[in-house]
């Protein structure tokens, strides 16, 4: 079907956009400054200039939306998505938790993915060089849809600390990647969710980029014995905040 071409000089249609919600900007205070001097990297690659609110217009509070057709059978089961047929080496864990909107409501029906070293502390990528066992029964990726209620849940391996070349002997907490779009670009999070008592968390750059240790603590999921399953794997609880006071810090770019 063809269309008459929009006008760029046109006004945004504010008939429609009043009709949905605003987000407020993000919470400064919960998240890493874009450069971290600890985080030696973040100081190349941050913005020299100050930054350019952008206007929230239709483009950016109604989309995108994922259904489940992009999904497959067993997305989330990063033990077995390999397709292997044999199951992942390591420690199985059960991550599940709630995505909640500033005001408390639940995102429901919102992509989540999550990426994630194996047990040996390697990823299946070409760029990893780390001398660690790859393990063909996993990719480290899955993803998952909320439901009604908000709540996402994935079955893996606890993944294992790597090193890394920030700073000598840095080595990188235990953690998972994760990525949502929330309702809206708007509310687009990437962060890291890391272990309760992890001994690394105190001496990482990219965990400690986050200014205060409440803010580090809302990436630090909980043990959660509700959602452990007998003889199989331990659970964890990881809620995800996008926006407002209790706002998912985002991880340090
Ligand atoms: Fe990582």
């Amino acid at each position: 079907m063809t269309g008459t071409p929009r006008d760029p000089r046109r006004k945004e249609p504010d008939r429609l956009v009043s009709k949905v919600s605003r987000y407020q900007p993000l919470d400064e205070r919960s998240h890493p400054a874009y450069a971290s001097p600890r985080y030696a990297s973040s100081v190349y690659r941050s913005p020299r200039e100050p930054l350019i609110p952008i206007r929230q217009t239709l483009s950016e509070l109604t989309g995108p939306s994922f259904g489940p057709e992009i999904l497959l059978p067993g997305d989330a089961d990063l033990t077995s998505n390999a397709g292997t047929g044999s199951p992942a080496l390591g420690e199985r864990i059960i991550i599940g938790g709630r995505v909640l909107e500033e005001d408390g409501r639940p995102v429901s029906n919102t992509l989540v993915e999550v990426w994630q070293c194996n047990a040996a502390g390697r990823y299946n990528h070409v760029s990893d060089t780390h001398d660690a066992p790859l393990d063909p029964n996993f990719l480290g990726a899955g993803r998952c849809l909320t439901d009604a209620e908000g709540r996402y849940r994935f079955v893996s391996i606890k993944p294992g600390a790597y090193p890394w070349r920030n700073h000598y002997n840095a080595w990188r907490p235990a953690h998972v990647h994760f990525s949502l779009f929330g309702p809206a670009y708007a509310t687009r999070l990437v962060t890291q969710m890391y272990f309760p008592g992890d001994p690394l968390l105190d001496i990482d750059a990219i965990y400690m980029s986050i200014p205060s240790a409440e803010a580090r603590a809302r990436l630090i999921a909980r043990f959660d014995h509700e959602q452990s399953r007998p003889h199989y794997a331990l659970g964890y609880r990881f809620d995800i905040v996008l926006r407002g006071r209790e706002e998912t810090p985002l991880e340090a770019l």
